[in-house]
């Protein structure tokens, strides 16, 4: 039966240098698709300082920042958009917490859990909003078709 009103979202998720270059990514897009999400679109790239520095600029000001960029621009990283029904906060619950090392204790079936090291190398990235989610999708694959829309806005 149809059921053409159901609210889709969509997300952008990342696999970081660790978790492309630990091969994880496999394992990853297995529990994403079991986990209801469709990929939508897909690119692999390699992030510069400038890039990097541009995704996370609102962390600009944390002691963390520089370590991050460091990591962050290491090695490929791949992203994808996912769509689904409530796609921006069940994603960030599948990823887990933050800090990989506490996510083995307190979230031990969370992507993190599974491939992350600590804080710093915690193998995947989830928008953390659905404002953050169309800022980034935008970011890396500019605008996105209205039939594609995140929510109902289009000013991707
Ligand atoms: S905050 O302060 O609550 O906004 O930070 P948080 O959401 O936990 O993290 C924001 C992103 O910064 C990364 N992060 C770190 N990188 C390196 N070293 C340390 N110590 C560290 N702490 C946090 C964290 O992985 C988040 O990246 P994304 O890609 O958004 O997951």
């Amino acid at each position: 039966s149809s059921n053409g009103s159901t609210e889709e979202e969509k997300t952008l998720a990342m696999i970081k240098p660790d978790g492309v270059l630990g091969n994880y990514t496999e394992r990853i897009k297995m529990v994403i698709v079991e986990s209801g999400f469709s990929i939508i679109r897909e690119t692999i790239t390699q992030l510069d300082e400038h890039r990097a520095s541009n995704f996370y600029v609102e962390h600009s000001s944390k002691s963390f920042f520089s370590g991050l960029i460091k990591y962050m621009t290491s090695g490929p990283v791949l992203v994808m958009i996912l769509k689904k029904e409530n796609a921006v906060a069940d994603w960030r619950t599948l990823i887990g917490p933050t800090d990989a090392q506490k996510a083995k204790i307190t979230h031990p079936h969370s992507i993190r859990a599974m491939c992350g090291l600590d804080s710093e190398k915690n193998c995947v990235h989830g928008s953390d909003s659905l404002e953050s989610a169309q800022r980034e999708i935008s970011f890396f694959f500019g605008e996105i078709s209205s039939g594609d829309a995140v929510g109902e806005h289009d000013e991707l």
